[in-house]
């Protein structure tokens, strides 16, 4: 097969953990007899000093045009660097929602696995860890705070910002669906996070995907409020399989479910619109500080590339290929800084490429 693929390698980190993900998928191409076709655009930090804006049209139009894209990472360091001096629709993260928007990408994936071999850096109790967890967070990604109505002003002498969430049954009914789909090919478990004991939008959520669940009468459906969530992502993790649930909410406890694993440089996610497209990138940010020096672990990026091929082109032998090349890696004892411990082989972030990519 011949796929189109534009790829964004981004600020920080973003070029060199891109650079081994390609790598491995020039090898899988070769290897199963496919042909990848890489068209390069600028998003976040690099656009801004090419182009004055974090994302032009004509990035969204190549974006457009591909089978999928594969980013890297984007943004720097808010304290430190220029972009944040910028209005805010200037700065690297408006160029991601952008994306995110104009490509309709309303499904965001972001699975949080605790791996056998990386079980140390796992930062909870061995009776709470067990056999391990691994969880499918299933965010919404077009809608909600991120992209109401929003506005800052002068309210009786008093200077007053508003942010607006919003949701409409429509957009909520493709994401549970989306939602109950992924759980019927995994533990047949889905977990509602919402706040309806609050938020009207919270409340429409619960009766939408409700409505929903009876088309899947054998996925097992239960509403959990976000912030009992919050704590049962720590106090036990292995309860959960699918959790659904709204942009922000998504937001926060992806990070919490990436921490709890222990290893956020190995999570990978994919953002879908309603066909085949995707995005695919790392759960992880631009690590600004070791940029450039060969430090990256650019295993997450390399499984967001294998979830490239299995989501948007239906290749699964590849990706099964391509993550059991990183299992294979991380049994030999290989590890890149993030997730090194005694015993093991520190390799840097190239070196750790070519190590995936010998065993594809
Ligand atoms: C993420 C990030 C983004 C978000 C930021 C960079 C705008 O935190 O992908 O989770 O909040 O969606
Ligand atoms: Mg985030």
């Amino acid at each position: 097969m011949n796929k189109k693929i534009t790829v964004i390698r981004g600020d920080g980190i973003g070029p060199e953990i891109v650079n081994e993900a390609i790598k491995v998928l020039d090898k899988t191409a070769e290897k199963f007899g496919h042909s990848f076709e890489y068209t390069d655009i600028l998003m976040g930090g690099c656009s801004i000093d090419a182009y004055g804006v974090p994302l032009t049209d004509e990035a969204i139009a190549t974006a457009k045009a591909a089978d999928a894209v594969l980013l890297g990472a984007i943004g720097g360091n808010t304290s430190t660097s220029p972009w944040y001096k910028l209005a805010p629709e200037l700065r690297p993260e408006a160029g991601l929602l952008k994306i995110r928007k104009e490509l309709g990408l309303f499904a965001n994936l972001r699975p949080a696995v605790l791996y056998d071999e990386l079980k140390f850096a796992c930062p909870l109790r061995d009776d709470i860890i067990g056999e391990g967890f691994d969880m499918m967070i299933m965010r919404e990604l077009t809608g909600g705070l991120y992209f109401g109505e929003r506005k800052t002003e002068t309210v009786n002498g008093l200077e007053t910002a508003v942010d607006t969430l919003s949701y409409n049954e429509n957009e909520i009914r493709r994401i549970a669906r989306r939602g109950f789909d992924i759980a019927m090919k995994r533990k047949k478990k889905v977990t509602s996070v919402d706040k309806a004991n609050v938020l009207d939008s919270s409340r429409l959520w619960r009766k939408v995907v409700n409505e929903v669940s009876k088309d899947y009468p054998e996925v097992e459906l239960e509403h959990m409020l976000v912030d009992n969530c919050a704590m049962q992502l720590v106090r036990d993790p292995k309860q959960f399989d699918v959790i659904l649930t709204e942009n922000m909410f998504g937001d926060i406890l992806s990070d919490e479910a990436a921490m709890v694993t222990g290893s956020l440089g190995m999570l990978a996610s994919a953002s879908l619109n309603d066909t085949k497209f995707g995005l695919y990138e790392p759960s992880h940010g631009s690590a600004p500080d070791i940029a450039g020096q060969n430090k990256a672990n650019p295993l997450a990026t390399i499984l967001s590339a294998s979830m490239m091929l299995r989501f948007s082109f239906d290749m699964d032998k590849e990706a099964d290929a391509i993550d059991n090349a990183v299992k294979q890696v991380l049994n030999e004892g290989y590890r890149t800084g993030d997730i090194m411990s005694e015993g093991m082989t520190l390799v840097g972030c190239k070196e750790m490429g070519d190590l995936v990519a010998g065993r594809i």
